[in-house]
């Protein structure tokens, strides 16, 4: 009997991605395997997004195209996940042959439908055998929908108020990775940093870096995405003081100009932003930013897209994740005079582009001949794909096995957007024990201490001594 295929559409943010891995563990649970090309497959599933306009005539697309697919072979289930699910009527009328529109990250609904579908099939599970491949590096979602409401976006009301996971849930998962072998895992959040808060007792972030913290096996903690309103000085704390999270922070920062920032309702002014990226500069010097921006907000004058400009140069981020404003249907700001034409929005979109390249550069030659800690996650095109701490993309070249496993290399060549390294220093990896990887970043990381403005080797710890602090809020 053959065997049932699956294909998988995503598209969209890290939330989408984790939510796909979860559907392709559950379909494969259930004996199918997955397939490449949508003609070969039983079930197709389009994890979709509709953040911009761009992303939404996307989705339209690959639903369209695969109408035809449908016409051919009306045996192929079609399910359609993610944000672009929102009004299902509506969406059943205008696709009706969809057979399941899904709300986003209903994980847990592409399983049962997949598991009702009476197409012949070979199930290679029902002996218990299946196992999950590992992933070096993995996404846990620990809360989902949010509570803020940005003038601009869509994503809010289509994935509905903040639900926080249990501790207890996060834990179970993380172990479960863990012991699959995963050695990093990104804990993700509309607001990661809002974590809790809709929770009895209100646990925060904190908590969940910590409880992690303490997991055999685990080397690095990452988080994503952070709202500035709702960043904490006990997160900021708990990150300085757990050598297992690591230093990078993805604070989206939208706009450099109050007005804009109070049209979009993002409930914090510049110089908020700036304070707060200065105390956690202090608290963790070595840390990469990351920041997302949107130019061509309805009613964004030149004067102030300018002030968002000055503030990329001044704070120097690492990566700046550039949009042209896009109007959603339904948000406020979508009633609101689009009066920025698309030529102006892309100029604008173009030069935060390019202040921010020649800042990635000027921040990544500072690597140049350093000696950094990365864990590999990949083989790409003849070489070995690692990230620091601070998540640089860095490339070397080497005949051994490194997946998933630790390497100290020098720095050889440096652009906006990675690096390349020697083979590593080290002829053996690092053994999967807390310890040992923790005494290779702290022998070259106690050393080391520069200055913000040198960007010295980013992925080695400042402070020495790993320290579990008392937090304070
Ligand atoms: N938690 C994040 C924050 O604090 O802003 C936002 C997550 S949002 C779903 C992802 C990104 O999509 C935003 O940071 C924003 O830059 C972009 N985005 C959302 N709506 C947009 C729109 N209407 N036009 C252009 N970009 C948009
Ligand atoms: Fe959207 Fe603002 Fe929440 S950008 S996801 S409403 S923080």
């Amino acid at each position: 009997m053959a065997q049932r295929r699956y294909h998988l559409w995503t598209i969209g943010c890290q939330m989408n991605r984790a939510d796909s891995y979860r559907v392709g563990e559950e379909l494969e649970k259930r004996g199918y395997a997955p397939t490449h090309r949508p003609e070969l497959a039983d079930i197709v599933v389009l994890n979709t997004c509709v953040v911009r306009q761009r992303a939404e005539d996307k989705v339209r697309g690959r639903l369209s195209s695969l109408s035809s697919l449908k016409r051919t072979n009306r045996h192929v289930a079609l399910v359609v996940m993610g944000c672009f699910v929102d009004d299902v009527e509506a969406l059943q009328a205008s696709y009706p042959y969809v057979d399941a529109f899904l709300k986003p990250s209903d994980v847990a609904g592409v399983a049962d439908f997949a598991e009702n579908l009476n197409s012949p099939v070979a199930l290679q599970t029902s002996s218990g055998d299946f196992a999950t491949p590992s992933r070096v590096a993995d996404l846990v979602p620990i809360s989902y929908g949010c509570d803020h409401r940005c003038t601009y976006c869509i994503v809010a009301p289509r994935r509905g108020r903040q639900r926080s996971r249990p501790l207890s849930e996060i834990m179970d998962d993380a172990e479960s990775l863990v012991r699959r072998g995963t050695r990093q895992i990104t804990l993700l959040g509309q607001n990661v940093d809002a974590y809790g808060s809709d929770l009895e007792g209100q646990p925060d972030l904190a908590d969940v870096l910590s409880a992690l913290h303490d997991l055999d096996g685990l080397w690095r903690i990452r988080f994503l995405t952070s709202h500035p309103r709702d960043m904490s000085q006990r997160i900021i704390d708990a990150v300085a003081g757990l050598p297992k999270v690591c230093e990078c922070w993805e604070l989206a920062v939208q706009a450099g100009d109050d007005a804009i920032l109070r049209r979009m309702g993002r409930g914090y002014t510049v110089d908020h932003f700036r304070e707060l990226v200065a105390r956690i500069r202090q608290a963790t010097p070595h840390c990469a930013i990351n920041t997302d921006i949107i130019v061509g907000f309805p009613g964004e004058t030149r004067k102030q897209f300018e002030n968002t400009l000055r503030l990329v140069r001044q704070m120097r981020f690492d990566v700046a994740h550039v949009a042209a404003y896009s109007p959603r249907p339904g948000t406020p700001a979508a009633g609101w005079i689009d009066d920025v034409t698309p030529e102006e929005k892309e100029y604008r979109r173009a030069l935060v582009e390019q202040v921010q390249k020649e800042i990635a550069t000027e921040i990544n030659a500072t690597q140049l001949g350093e000696l950094v800690e990365i864990l590999v996650d990949g083989h790409q095109r003849g070489r070995w794909r690692g990230r620091t701490r601070t998540n640089k993309l860095v490339f070397f070249e080497s005949k051994d096995d490194w997946l998933g496993k630790m390497a100290r290399v020098r720095i050889t060549w440096t652009g906006p957007w990675s690096m390349i390294a020697d083979r590593p220093a080290i002829p053996h990896p690092v053994p999967s024990l807390r310890g040992e990887c923790y005494r290779i970043w702290l022998g070259a990381g106690a050393h080391r201490r520069r200055s913000r403005h040198s960007r010295g080797d980013a992925s080695l710890h400042p402070q020495g001594q790993p320290s579990k602090r008392a937090f304070t809020s």
